[in-house]
This record gives structure tokens, C-alpha cells and sequence, in this order.
């Protein structure tokens, strides 16, 4: 078993770096010998896609230059990185209601036709199908179901969106809430997003 674990926090001592490691530590619990890959998406920033990146990706694959492919090596790499895994979790903070650059930029990088997603008659269909997907978050504020402010959450949205796109339809969403560095409710909140993360690693 594998597991791909991605952080894309501009923070190093984050709530969601917090999140996903614990996560991981649960997971390695409940799969002695299991295979463990980090993706830091703040540590390492990948490049933005370009002119050259998006011609090469809807070029003829068998006829990419040398030059075309070495425009799509950290692509390739990164979705071989995805497929080999069996779960990945991913680490989130809500930045300006949405994802930090440095996730959007690696989704830019994974969601490619004829690798991740192809059209057929039925229109677009993911490839990147039977994988568990976990996404925790973590917010200054809450958006929860109901709540006021839960139309302003456009993460959790986008996220489940692109994810399904690509075929990734079992997602399960862990958002710890209100983390604002002193706000009385960042303990519980984080304490309730650790419990959930429990029951999560060991299904
Ligand atoms: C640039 C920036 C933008 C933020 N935007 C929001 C926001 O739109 N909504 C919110 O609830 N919190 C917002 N926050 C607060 C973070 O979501 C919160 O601090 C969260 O814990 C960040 O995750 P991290 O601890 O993993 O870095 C923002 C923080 C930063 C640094």
C-alpha cells in the first residue's frame, strides 16, 4: 500500500501540515510496510503551466519533440507520483476563500488530457479512478453547512469538483475550523478535525 501525502501550506508550522502528518502517522499504524511519498508543494513550488506546456499537452504524444517532453517531465512525473498511490492526503488552507497557489499550480500539472481525463461520447470521463482521497483543511473561520458563511466556502467546492473530474469520487473532507491563533474555539475545533482524521485512517 501507498500512500502520497501533499502540503501545500505557505506556512512550515501549519494547522494543516499538523493535520496531514498525523494522518499519516494513523495510516502507517494501520499499514505496517506500507510505502510513505511526500509532496511538499511549498518546500519544492512546481513551475506554472505555459504557452509551450499547454501546445505540448494537446500535440500528438508519439510526435513530441525532445524539447516538448522535457516541457512535460514534471507533469509526468507528478501524475505517475499520483497513480502509484493508492491514498492521498492532501493539506489545505483556505486562502482568500479558495487554495493556495501552490495546489492549484500542481493541480494545473495533474489534470491532463489523455492522462488524467479523456472525452469520449458521453463527454469527459476521469482516469484516475479507485483511489482514496482525503482533503483536510484548515480555515481562520467556519463555513459549515447552513452557516452564514458557507457560501463563501469555494475550497471544499472546487476541490470535490476537480477531483471528480479526474475520477477521484471517494473524498472525504476534513476541515478544522476556526484557527485563528488565539481564538477560543481553534483547540476544540482542531480536536474535533483530529478525531474525525482517527476514524478516517483506519477505514
Ligand atoms: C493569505 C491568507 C489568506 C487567508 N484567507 C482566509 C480566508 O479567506 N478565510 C479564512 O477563514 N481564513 C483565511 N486565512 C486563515 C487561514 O486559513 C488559517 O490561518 C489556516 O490555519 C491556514 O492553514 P495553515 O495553518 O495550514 O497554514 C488566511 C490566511 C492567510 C495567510
Amino acid at each position: 500500500m501507498r500512500l502520497l501525502q501533499i502540503d501545500s501550506s505557505a506556512r512550515l508550522s501549519s494547522v494543516s501540515r499538523e493535520l496531514t502528518a498525523q494522518f499519516t502517522e494513523e495510516w502507517k499504524r494501520e499499514n505496517p510496510g506500507g510505502e510513505v511519498v511526500v509532496r511538499d508543494l511549498a518546500k519544492t513550488p512546481l513551475p506554472l503551466i505555459t504557452d509551450e506546456w499547454t501546445y505540448a499537452v494537446h500535440s500528438d504524444p508519439s510526435k513530441l519533440t525532445p524539447e516538448q517532453r522535457e516541457v512535460l517531465a514534471i507533469s509526468d512525473t507528478l501524475i505517475a507520483e499520483l497513480f502509484a498511490a493508492d491514498t492521498v492526503v492532501i493539506g489545505v488552507p483556505m486562502y482568500n476563500f479558495s487554495l493556495p497557489w501552490t495546489l492549484k499550480a500542481w493541480i494545473d500539472q495533474v489534470v491532463r488530457i489523455g492522462k488524467t481525463f479523456a472525452y469520449d461520447a458521453n463527454g469527459p470521463q476521469g482516469l484516475f479512478t479507485g483511489k482514496k482521497i482525503v482533503i483536510i483543511t484548515s480555515r481562520g473561520g467556519s463555513y459549515a453547512a447552513g452557516s452564514p458563511r458557507a457560501q463563501a466556502d469555494f475550497q471544499e467546492p472546487y476541490l470535490r469538483h476537480i477531483l471528480g473530474f479526474i475520477g477521484a469520487i471517494d473524498n472525504t473532507f476534513i476541515h478544522a475550523e476556526n484557527q485563528r491563533p488565539g481564538g477560543e474555539l481553534a483547540a476544540p475545533s482542531k480536536t474535533a478535525a483530529l478525531e474525525q482524521i482517527h476514524l478516517v485512517a483506519a477505514q
